[in-house]
């Protein structure tokens, strides 16, 4: 008799064959690029094994009302629906980005391509409250399992990370963590790393702002905490493209595949063993596939991250 479950050859196959009709339900430009010399980077989230590309997207400028406002994120959300399991990274406070992702990512048909992470606040402690903008996420977001739920700025983090571990073993949320964008947090989130079984971690970090290096990365490293960067461009405020602006990029730049400033500052972020993604902010499609071009080819090693710092920090400030 033919025993499938023992057959390691057969199990293969049937998995090829259950991945390639899960690809073709997708509509045809979804389907996973194949993969080729400069396909992109994917890190484990060491908690789960599970691989996401290394360049992620933040979505806290997708707040927004009309068609004509919502184009420009479809075509965006389209392109990273190419890749599997990109982080797509939103909140509740972020407006209605929420809404306006649960929307689009339902119309191109692309739920499974992702891995949706969102936040939770419990303001004093308010559990109930955290609980209650939860329920809401799964509305918005039109899920029935969130990728990622994560404590906004450690607001009531040691209220509510016990409702995030239960929620998490019920199955509806599969990954728990914690956020902040601040450096003055930046101890209390390696102290809640340090008490608390979280499977990421995400933090404020650049070539322009490095703290995280000495407070939160090594807590993540010793705890084997998946490390998330948001502002990772600086943000819109302190923008990391105003100090190069009549800056030409260097010719080392090559050495590690860098063919743009936006490349160079988040492959240098992507460089440090801590990091497992980045979540640049885009709005727009030429944007996100530069940004993408961090996420393939080489990525500057320790040496290479130094001589970014020192041409960095010899820059004139913007
Ligand atoms: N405490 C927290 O939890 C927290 C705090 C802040 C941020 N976040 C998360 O982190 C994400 C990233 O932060 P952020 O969006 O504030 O800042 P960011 O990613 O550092 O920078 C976003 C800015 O850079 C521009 N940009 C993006 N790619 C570019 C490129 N290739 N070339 C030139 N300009 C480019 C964007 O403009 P366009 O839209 O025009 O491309 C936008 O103005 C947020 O969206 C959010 O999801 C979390």
């Amino acid at each position: 008799m033919h025993d499938t479950a023992h057959d390691p050859s057969r199990r293969r196959l049937l998995r090829g064959v259950a991945a390639a009709s899960a690809a073709l339900a997708l509509p045809a430009w979804a389907r996973t690029d194949r993969p080729t010399a400069a396909a992109p980077i994917t890190r484990a989230i060491p908690s789960s094994g599970e691989r996401i590309p290394v360049v992620g997207l933040g979505t806290n400028a997708y707040g927004v009302a009309t068609a004509e406002e919502k184009a420009p994120l479809r075509e965006v959300l389209q392109r990273l629906a190419r890749l599997d399991n990109s982080v797509v990274d939103t909140a509740p406070s972020y407006r209605n980005s929420e809404a306006v992702l649960g929307e689009l990512i339902e119309e191109l048909g692309v739920r499974p391509r992702f891995f949706l992470a969102t936040k939770v606040t419990a303001p004093d402690g308010d559990v109930a409250r955290g609980v209650e903008q939860m329920e809401a996420s799964f509305r918005h977001l039109r899920t029935d399992v969130i990728d990622l739920m994560m404590v906004h700025n450690l607001n009531g983090a040691e209220a509510i990370l016990p409702t995030l571990a239960e929620w998490k073993r019920a199955g509806r949320l599969r990954h728990i963590g914690i956020t902040t964008s601040s450096d003055r947090q930046h101890a209390e989130a390696a102290a809640l790393i340090r008490a608390y079984p979280l499977d990421v971690v995400q933090v404020n970090y650049s070539l322009d702002d490095r703290e995280a290096e000495s407070t939160v990365f090594p807590a993540a490293q010793a705890r084997g905490t998946a490390v998330l960067l948001n502002v990772p461009l600086g943000g819109r405020r302190g923008s990391l493209f105003a100090r190069v602006r009549d800056v030409p990029l260097p010719p080392w730049a090559a050495e590690f595949e860098a063919a743009s400033w936006a490349q160079l500052f988040l492959k240098y972020s992507l460089g440090h063993p801590a990091v497992t993604a980045v979540l640049p902010g885009t709005t727009k499609l030429a944007n996100l596939e530069d940004n993408l071009g961090a996420g393939r080819g080489a990525l500057p090693d320790a040496d290479a991250r130094r001589r970014i710092e020192a041409f960095w920090d010899a820059l004139p400030r913007a």
